[in-house]
């Protein structure tokens, strides 16, 4: 019995080593007698883990989506076979590699440990279960147990610690993006706000008196003030608990006194009473709002320096901020990840470069709702996510941001003019709760669209 006499004089304090530790010191009979089951039971233990974690709505809701149960399906069944059946001490490198991977994925996904925990004690019971099912002597059975829970807890450690890096990284990233979303042009968001809030509010008292066009005006909560608000301030704030009364505010203003005054049964001195109510519930937005603004300190800014964009470094933390926003409610939204064709050093000059790359930010900056975000992704890639966009949308901001490129001149050094095309993929997102797949598809729809010609757009 190698395995559980070996006293704890040498422990291997790397994972590789007692990985190949254990592989050593256990018999070819315990670990074929495991991978033996494995193989035969991978498809089953998968399903069973599927089974038990669907019965817990906190874990259900990480596997309710077809994109991901037909993946996951799959990567399970070869996770326990890599784990299990095709290790050999050569391998162990490429294993800690892939348990690293995957405790990221986990990160990514923001699944609880106390989830990944009840996964790993749900494959370990079903791999229990099914040895001692098997035909052999029972001491067999109980070393096989033995070599392969030791296997399967120091899996779970790997993939632990690279979760635990990766939350941390996130949480650090946070709070960077917030600093580069602080400093950038806080003033002229803050005007561009101001003004979006007072053209919604005169639309409404204008329209005050004609219930039928008030029904015409958009919710607060959907206008171009409302959209920035749901999706840029709260992190922009950082959560202060002034958001969530504007939140309350605005919803105050949807539901009830536009209802009211919409209804056209009030009488007159109701009617002022309502208008009265709403304007200071509209004073208490752009106070409040001020406020928050007021209490953003100056930070380092980390921004792009050529453009003035955020720099793809805050992506993770945006999309990951994006995809919570919009899953719950199944609201759609797009990423376009746009490269510029034909600009090298050929066509642009080193010395034009800066003149060309603020021009080109200008026409992204332009074609972008306050709402959506906007990244310099590459050197000449620029990345956008649109957020309550769905696909027929995402395609018209891509046309006519492809349309706008295409007709500019772009005014370079000594005057010259220049005229440059974009390629633009798209991927709308597919409820996948891991941003990066969504990157990888708008990246390959890009790839896709420059190897066509470019001067267009493609669909991941
Ligand atoms: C020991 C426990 C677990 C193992 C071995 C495991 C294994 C894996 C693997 C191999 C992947 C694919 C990673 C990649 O694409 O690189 C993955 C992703 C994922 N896991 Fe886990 N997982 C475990 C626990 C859980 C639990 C408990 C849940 C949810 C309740 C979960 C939800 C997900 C989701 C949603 C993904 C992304 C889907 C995908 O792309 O495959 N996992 N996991």
């Amino acid at each position: 019995m190698n395995i559980e006499a070996n006293p704890p004089t040498a422990i291997p304090f790397s994972v590789n080593d007692a990985i190949v530790g254990l592989l050593e010191n256990t018999s070819d009979e315990v670990r074929s007698l495991v991978s033996g089951m494995v193989e035969e039971e991978a498809e089953s233990l998968t399903m069973e883990f599927y089974e038990v974690m669907l019965g817990d709505p906190s874990a259900a809701q990480f596997l309710a989506h077809d994109v991901v149960s037909e993946r996951l399906q799959r990567t399970m069944q070869e996770w326990l076979r890599h784990l299990f059946v095709g290790l050999t001490p050569a391998r162990v490198g490429f294993l800690v590699a892939r348990e690293t991977e995957v405790g990221r994925v986990h990160a990514r996904i923001k699944l609880p440990l106390s989830l990944m925990q009840a996964g790993t004690r749900t494959l370990c019971i079903g791999m229990e279960v099914r040895l001692h099912a098997r035909e052999v002597p029972a001491e067999l059975a109980l070393r096989a147990e033995i070599y392969l829970c030791r296997l399967m807890y120091l899996a779970e450690g790997i993939m632990l610690n690279a979760y635990i890096q990766d939350v941390r990284k996130g949480a650090s990233a946070q709070a960077d993006y917030r600093h580069a979303v602080m400093t950038h042009d806080t003033l002229l968001e803050r005007e561009r706000q101001r003004a979006v809030l007072s053209e919604w509010a005169s639309e409404v008292l204008f329209s005050a008196h004609s219930p039928a066009q008030l029904r015409r005006v958009p919710k607060l909560a959907d206008s171009e003030f409302g959209m920035w608000f749901k999706h840029k301030a709260r992190v922009l704030f950082d959560g202060a608990p002034d958001t969530e009364i504007v939140t309350e505010v605005v919803e105050q203003i949807d539901t009830v006194l536009i209802p009211k005054l919409a209804s056209g049964e009030l009488s007159p001195p109701e009617g002022h009473e309502v208008l009265a109510e709403l304007r200071r519930q509209l004073e208490l937005v752009r106070y409040l709002v001020g406020d928050l603004f007021d209490r953003l300190t100056s930070a380092s800014s980390a921004k792009d320096a050529a453009t003035g964009l955020l720099s793809r470094r805050h992506l993770p933390t945006v999309l990951e901020q994006t995809i919570a926003d919009h899953a719950p409610r199944h609201l759609p939204f797009a990423v376009l990840l746009a490269r510029v064709d034909s600009p090298r050093g050929d066509v642009i000059d080193v010395d034009s470069r800066s003149a060309f790359l603020h021009q080109i930010a200008a026409i992204f900056l332009e074609s972008v709702r306050s709402s959506d975000h906007l990244f310099r992704y590459g050197d000449d890639e620029f990345l956008i996510i649109a957020v309550e966009t769905d696909e027929a949308r995402a395609k018209d901001l891509a046309e006519a941001i492809r349309k706008k490129v295409l007709s500019h001149h772009f005014k370079l050094r000594q005057n010259t003019a220049t005229h440059v095309t974009v390629s633009i993929g798209l991927a709308v997102h597919d409820g996948h709760p891991d941003y990066l797949q969504l990157i990888r598809r708008g990246e390959l729809a890009c790839v896709l669209a420059a190897v066509e010609g470019g001067n267009r757009l493609a669909h991941a």
